[in-house]
């Protein structure tokens, strides 16, 4: 099993109007949903995506994604646009929920868990058996946080000194990871 973990300070938490750019990054979102959950033709049964999004106007708000569950999506962004606005409405969606709750008490009962950092160990030289890997938004993950999370025994974990977008960051942990058969 694999889990993805996303911070988002600015992501909306009530319905929007515009775009998911408009909404507080929540394009972020929906990319890091598209490179989490789906591979060609298949949803990705083994995986799980959650986001916290903290922007206005009532953080925090936890958005899960369940691969065993997911169906009835498409991968476009204007499918996913009107699946985050109806949860935001309070309406889940097949494999799809949200609730309010907090990045840190969802943490806390996590094992094998990973920061993504250009500052970590190199991906290729960890075994892993059912991770979770936490991941910043454009900013990055806030510092406090990050803090947490190693004093609470995670490890940092990169993919190259490059920095990459948070969802080409995903999609290249689940090819590193395809790879190994995990
Ligand atoms: C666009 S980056 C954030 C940039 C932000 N300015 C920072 O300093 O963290 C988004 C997220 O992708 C992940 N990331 C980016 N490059 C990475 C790398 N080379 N290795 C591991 N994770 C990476 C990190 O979790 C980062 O917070």
């Amino acid at each position: 099993m694999r889990r993805f973990i996303l911070y988002s300070r600015t992501g909306q938490t009530a319905p929007f109007v515009g775009s998911l750019m408009d909404a507080g990054r929540l394009d972020i979102v929906y990319q890091c949903i598209f490179t989490s959950m789906f591979a060609s033709h298949a949803i990705r049964r083994d995986t799980e995506f959650h986001a916290f999004l903290y922007g206005a106007p009532i953080p925090p708000v936890h958005v899960a994604v369940d691969g065993k569950t997911l169906h009835d999506v498409r991968i476009d962004e204007n499918t996913w646009r009107s699946i985050l606005n109806n949860l935001l409405a309070g309406k889940d969606h097949p494999g799809i929920s949200s609730k309010k709750e907090g990045i840190e008490g969802f943490s806390k009962d996590l094992s094998e868990t990973y920061v993504l950092s250009e500052k970590g160990d190199p991906i290729e030289e960890l075994k892993f058996s059912s991770p979770s890997f936490f991941v910043g938004d454009n900013v990055g993950l806030p510092k406090k946080f990050e803090d947490l999370l190693l004093k609470n025994g995670a490890k940092k974990v990169s993919i190259g000194q490059e920095r990459y977008l948070a969802a080409s960051t995903i999609d290249i942990v689940n090819y590193i990871l395809d790879k190994k058969r995990i």
